[in-house]
């Protein structure tokens, strides 16, 4: 079997587009402009890039986008007062706080301090609490963006077996409660798993999540699977030349494409879904701060 190509970077286009009509009818019926904020502490140069995309990108929406940029070395006081501000400022319907923060700054504590109704990462941990019980929440846009590309490729996923592989805050636990919301049987893989092709194996669904190159491989996909790359990392390319590097995923392409029904490529799968999620977070948050209906389809 050769696997069915899910284009993420197609779909993100369209996803984007759709936030755009949204962002024009609120502008156009109610004389409001969702406005999303984004604060980077420091250097990190991927960090930079990111936030550089994301700014463009609201633009492109018709969004207002504002970025705060602080030193390294600011104080936890001193970013506090800055996501105080954005909380306050009723132009600001979206903010985020880059991660990672430099070490000396509590990241549990700058997020919780963002207001849960503009946590567009959906880190905070009431949304956190919120998404654990089936409730309304903001959902971080990497696992709403998976949960996007999954729904319209198998229109339902009521009882598929997904397996996460993977267990972090920002991916692997809000993914696994979203398979789980859409009435998944789902089952979360980790560094400690014991047999963990085995484990893989029974996944009608595998979404994985654990960066590190090209762990799994077509042996571990059951024939038919769906596989959804969330891993983007740089190995060396020698083939390309000295020095020279290349994107990987956390499957191995070539050998899950063989075997699978469908999968997302690195690059150009789940990556640019993330952030046409903010956007469409963005703008869900600015309908919901203004009791107005919701965009369709864009929200779990
Ligand atoms: N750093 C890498 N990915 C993300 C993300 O999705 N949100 C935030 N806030 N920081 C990140």
């Amino acid at each position: 079997m050769t696997a069915t190509v899910i284009d993420g970077k197609a779909f993100a286009a369209k996803v984007r587009g759709q936030v755009a009509d949204h962002v024009a009818r609120l502008k156009e019926a109610h004389g409001i402009t969702p406005g999303l904020a984004v604060v980077l502490v420091g250097e990190d140069p991927a960090s930079q890039v990111y936030v550089r995309s994301k700014g463009k990108m609201t633009v492109e929406v018709g969004m207002k986008s504002v970025e705060h940029k602080l030193d390294a070395d600011t104080s936890e006081e001193d970013l506090l007062a800055v996501v105080k501000s954005l909380n306050e400022d009723t132009e600001i319907h979206g903010i985020l706080v880059q991660l990672p923060l430099p070490g000396h700054l509590n990241e549990d504590l700058v997020i919780n301090s963002i207001d849960p109704a503009k946590d567009v990462d959906g880190f905070h941990i009431s949304n956190v609490g919120l998404l654990g019980t089936g409730q309304k929440s903001m959902v971080p846009c990497t696992p709403l963006g998976c949960l996007m590309m999954l729904r319209d490729h198998h229109g339902s996923l009521s009882g598929l077996n997904a397996v996460v592989i993977g267990r972090s805050n920002i991916v692997g636990k809000p993914m696994a409660q979203l398979l789980l919301n859409d009435s998944c049987t789902v089952t979360i893989a980790h560094s400690r798993t014991k047999d963990i092709q085995d484990v893989v194996r029974g996944a009608d669904v595998v979404v994985a999540a654990v960066g590190r190159p090209e762990m799994v491989t077509g042996e571990w996909i059951k024939p038919g699977a769906t596989v959804i790359d969330v891993g983007i990392n740089r190995i060396d390319a020698p083939e390309k030349g000295e020095g020279k590097t290349r994107l990987v995923g956390d499957c191995d392409y070539d050998s899950c494409a063989e075997v699978a029904g469908a999968i997302t490529p690195v690059p150009g799968g789940v990556g640019p879904m993330t952030i046409a999620c903010l956007l469409a977070n963005t703008v869900t948050a600015c309908c919901r701060a203004n009791g107005l209906a919701e965009p369709e389809g864009l929200t779990a």
